[in-house]
């Protein structure tokens, strides 16, 4: 038993030049734990509070008010617990703020104390983070899904799709899947800019396409995956984060870039033929979170020929997991830490996924920083697959480069997931 000692915020800034949550927890035998909230742009409407300042200040986004909850409540109250009992630290925080969703002391300043908690008791326990986690057991690198274009509400909307990605369950390691991905990502950069249509970067570092219809990305991304050499559907396969709650309302999909409206049902038919003509392995969010429905036709269409991913539809939440896999709604939960506001939620939800059959995806936010935890949780709750944006910009490699370091460190003890990361598949069942 090591007691918490200190609990300190600070505000810091995100990859979006927004501010966010930092807090540093130090513990009675001198270890230290830090970790800094990212933040959503694209956010599910059960996510746990994302608690801004509101007023003139950096566009109402300053983050005075979560701090204060560091600084007052939560630091005395985390004072002399026991940093090694995760579970009582992270109760506590929910019973200081009385709801679920961290209306009052803010989601952000939970999940960055969370956390820092819990890379304290690492530090003190002489582990490295993911090996804390695993306590032994073993775990797998996991395959990760990386963004080539970003388009939805991290681009101006000037794609409906909000991330085009690849995944590489055939690579032998983590590190050749990085290897095929900046290949294509840099050739999905050539042929943007020699076609006149690179508008820049998008929030995660993917390229911001100017295109006038969103089957041109999928179309790009195949040119840019056979130009760097690789086979489609083989060595390459591709990743779509739809987002549909960005653009979906009551059974209806507005695509803007089209400028065409589409029913539940034609939206199924335009995904379906996506999936006929492109190798997608994996769809995120297809439907809106008000959309149920949506999704289980979606997924009793396309059976295990796919990964149906839920994002904005499960944010993080175990007992959302549970009723999604009753219902035959998903079979892949996405996994960021922020939604649910603490460890113990994020794991009881990976749990969930895990004892109901589902793939994981651990993943990072749109606003991002430095800080790495996500990849120690990818790692040592062995989730099988990882999503961190692009290839591109340091809060990004901060997380890849991280990854390879641990795929280094831990050798032949943690094989690459590769296709068993996808068990709702032929190849990974
Ligand atoms: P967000 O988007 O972090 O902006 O919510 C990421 C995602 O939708 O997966
Ligand atoms: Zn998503």
């Amino acid at each position: 038993m090591v007691d918490i000692a200190s609990v300190v915020g600070r505000r810091v800034w995100d990859s979006r030049a927004r501010p966010t949550v930092e807090v540093d927890v130090e513990l009675a035998d001198g270890a230290h734990g830090r970790a800094i909230a990212p933040a959503g742009a694209s956010m599910g409407s059960g996510e746990a509070a994302d608690l801004r300042d509101g007023g003139l200040a950096f566009g109402g986004l300053d983050v005075r008010k979560a701090l204060a909850s560091v600084a007052g409540p939560i630091a005395s109250a985390l004072k002399g617990m026991d940093a090694a009992d995760q579970a009582s630290v992270d109760a506590t925080l929910l019973r200081l703020d009385g709801t679920a969703q961290f209306k009052h002391l803010g989601g952000n300043a939970a999940i960055a104390t969370s956390l820092a908690v819990l890379r304290a008791s690492a530090v003190s326990a002489s582990l490295p983070l993911h090996a804390y986690l695993s306590e032994g057991r073993p775990v797998r690198i996991p395959v990760p899904e990386i963004q080539i274009l970003g388009g939805g509400a991290h681009a101006g909307r000037r794609v409906d799709i909000q991330d085009f990605l690849v995944v590489c369950p055939s690579a032998r390691s983590f590190a050749e899947a990085l290897d095929r991905t900046a290949e294509v990502y840099r050739a999905a950069g050539k042929l943007l800019r020699d076609s006149g249509r690179l508008h820049g970067v998008a929030d995660e570092g993917g390229f911001w396409p100017a295109f006038s219809t969103n089957e041109e990305g999928l179309e790009l991304l195949l040119r840019a995956i056979e130009g760097a050499g690789y086979t489609p559907g083989d060595d390459v396969h591709i990743a779509l984060d739809v987002a549909a709650s960005d653009f979906g309302r009551d059974g209806r999909y507005k695509l803007g870039l089209e400028g065409r409206e589409l029913d539940r049902d034609a939206m199924a038919e335009m995904l379906l033929g996506w999936l006929d003509r492109f190798p997608i392995l994996s769809i995120e969010d297809p439907f809106a979170e008000d959309d149920p429905e949506g999704f289980r036709r979606f997924a009793k269409a396309v059976g295990s020929r796919v990964q149906i991913v839920g994002d904005d539809l499960l944010v993080t939440d175990a007992d959302r997991i549970r009723h999604a896999a009753r219902e035959g709604l998903v079979n892949c939960a996405l996994i960021k830490p922020n939604q649910i506001g603490t460890v113990t939620g994020t794991k009881a939800a990976i749990d969930a996924a895990r004892a109901t059959g589902m793939a994981a995806i651990v993943s990072a936010r749109s606003g991002e920083t430095e800080d790495t935890a996500i990849v120690d949780l990818a790692v040592g709750w062995d989730a099988g697959q990882f999503k961190v944006g692009s290839i591109a910009r340091g809060e990004r490699t901060a997380k890849w480069n991280e990854m390879l370091r641990v795929e280094e460190a831990l050798g032949a003890a943690a094989p690459y997931a590769g296709w068993g990361a996808f068990p709702m598949t032929k190849k990974g069942s």
